[in-house]
């Protein structure tokens, strides 16, 4: 199967592009800026440019990763954000309308309010607390509107990658490389950490079933930052040198309102037996093992 992907050169691709290779598919990896030798450039908010790319390539599903994913930034510059996340989803909806092309279109757990005391599940109502989050969900709505071949998967606190990731985990390992034996970590925001190599090998299972529709992606449990901090510390064989204090977020502010809770259940997943993810310590502990010495 020919597959053309968006946002070739992010977190998530590093991993989902290896993972269709290795089960046969065909990828064409495409992202703003031809940044590594097997990307071609494609801005996804030039509506012609999206139109003619698809119609030369003629995937039979296009996997829409790209997106302005820094929150900062959108709450500051909502037209980007909005341009990005909201017109880019719809410029490659409608390509995979006229064209009768399927379309994954990657969500986040950004949509929810974060008021709720138990993880999300796909039959919340969504209620964006941020720009972000407001325009990933009306990426939602636009593929939802246009397409009956789609999936939408949402994804929780991604974690990936090592040195390219820009988020938390390894905002963390470089502190403790960096020799600090005392952390201040946000105790009262939580999530579900969605380690990239488990997703992108649930989702290739998932794309296989031609189940379409909306789901949650995430790895097993939740925890607030300052749990995974613990954790990434014990894991880094520092559990007893550092010592990792738990802060409130109103110590830590930041331009986007973050919303309380990000927890997320893979819940269709479970209904239909094929949530392949394992819990989120698992996995971390195997990510550090694999890649501390590096
Ligand atoms: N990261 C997370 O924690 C997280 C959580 C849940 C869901 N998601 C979703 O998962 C998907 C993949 O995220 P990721 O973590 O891999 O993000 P990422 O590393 O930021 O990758 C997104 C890619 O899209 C590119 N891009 C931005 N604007 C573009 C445009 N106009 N045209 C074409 N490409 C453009 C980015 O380039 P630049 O770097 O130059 O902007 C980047 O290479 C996104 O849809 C995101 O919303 C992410």
């Amino acid at each position: 199967m020919r597959i053309l992907l968006t946002g070739a050169a992010g977190m998530l691709a590093a991993e989902v592009v290896p993972e269709l290779k290795k089960n046969g598919f065909e990828v064409f990896g495409y992202d703003i800026n031809q940044r590594l030798p097997d990307i071609q450039a494609l801005d996804i908010t030039n509506a012609q440019v999206v139109f003619k790319t698809v119609q030369n390539i003629k995937p039979e599903y296009i996997f829409h990763l790209a997106a302005e994913t820094d929150v900062d930034r959108c709450e500051k510059d909502p037209d980007h954000a909005f341009r990005v996340n909201t017109l880019g989803t719809e410029n490659v909806a409608l390509v995979c309308q006229k064209l009768g092309i399927k379309l994954l279109y990657i969500s986040t757990a950004g949509v929810f309010f974060g008021d709720k005391q138990d993880p999300y599940t796909e039959f919340d109502i969504p209620n964006p607390a941020n720009v972000y989050g407001v325009s990933k969900l009306q990426g939602e709505i636009i593929v939802h509107n246009l397409l009956s071949q789609y999936l939408i998967v949402r994804a929780g606190w991604m974690v990936g990658g090592w040195e390219i990731d820009k988020k938390f985990v390894y905002k963390i390992v470089q502190q403790l490389k960096e020799g600090k034996m005392e952390l201040r970590v946000v105790a009262d925001k939580f999530g579900s950490p969605t380690f990239t190599k488990d997703f992108a090998k649930n989702l290739v299972a998932l794309i296989k079933t031609e189940r379409f529709g909306l789901y949650h992606m995430t790895n097993k449990g939740a925890g607030s930052r300052h749990d995974i901090a613990v954790k990434i510390v014990e894991f880094m064989g520092l559990g007893d040198k550092v010592k990792v204090h738990p802060i409130n977020s109103a110590e830590y502010p930041l331009p986007a309102p973050r919303a309380r809770s990000e927890m997320m259940r893979s819940y269709k997943l479970d209904l239909i037996g094929l949530n392949m993810m394992p819990h989120w310590e698992k996995s971390l502990e195997e990510y550090i093992r694999l890649n501390k010495n590096r």
